[in-house]
């Protein structure tokens, strides 16, 4: 439980805010990539998780780097989805009894960080455009293009996979 509030009482201190639990965010990923490339059986899936696992490293690199530059630190604000993004996932890998099923479970649960990653990464790219920080912006769009591509990636690869995974047992 939260003892003080973080006062955002104007929308720059919402936007750091907002920065740092995307860093958590961020950092909570490179953690479970790993673990879900180790799961994926498709050979296409496994690629796509290991792109996007470096694509995630110059993402945090990038958050730091704004954060440093606004307020001096890259400290975190934990961010609680993907916590609990990342427990759902645990579960459906570990229910999984069909290694077509584990993969189609991996493109969904992949599917919904990159959705969930991209509704924070629109609304922090256009603070920083209000705010002036079109640097910021610039950067921001940048890991937002990312996670539209790593969503449009899983897409193609569900069209293959679920209908394997229709056929399991
Ligand atoms: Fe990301």
């Amino acid at each position: 439980m939260k003892i003080f509030s973080a006062n955002l009482d104007n929308l720059r201190k919402l936007y750091i805010n907002q920065l740092q639990m995307l860093l958590s965010t961020e950092q909570q990923i490179t953690e479970a990539l790993p673990k879900m490339i180790d799961k994926a059986t498709d050979v296409q899936l496994k690629q796509a998780f290991q792109s996007h696992l470096q694509e995630t490293r110059e993402q945090v690199m990038r958050l730091e780097q704004i954060l440093n530059a606004s307020v001096g630190e890259a400290t975190t604000n934990k961010c609680k989805v993907m916590a609990a993004l990342v427990t759902e996932t645990e579960d459906m890998v570990r229910d999984a009894a069909d290694n077509d099923v584990r993969d189609a479970a991996l493109i969904s649960a992949g599917q919904r960080v990159e959705h969930y990653e991209i509704a924070c990464y629109g609304a922090v790219r256009h603070w920083a455009e209000i705010l002036g920080e079109t640097k910021h912006a610039e950067l921001l769009d940048k890991t937002l293009k990312e996670e539209g591509h790593a969503d449009h990636l899983l897409t193609q690869i569900s069209n293959r996979v679920n209908p394997q995974a229709e056929k399991a047992a």
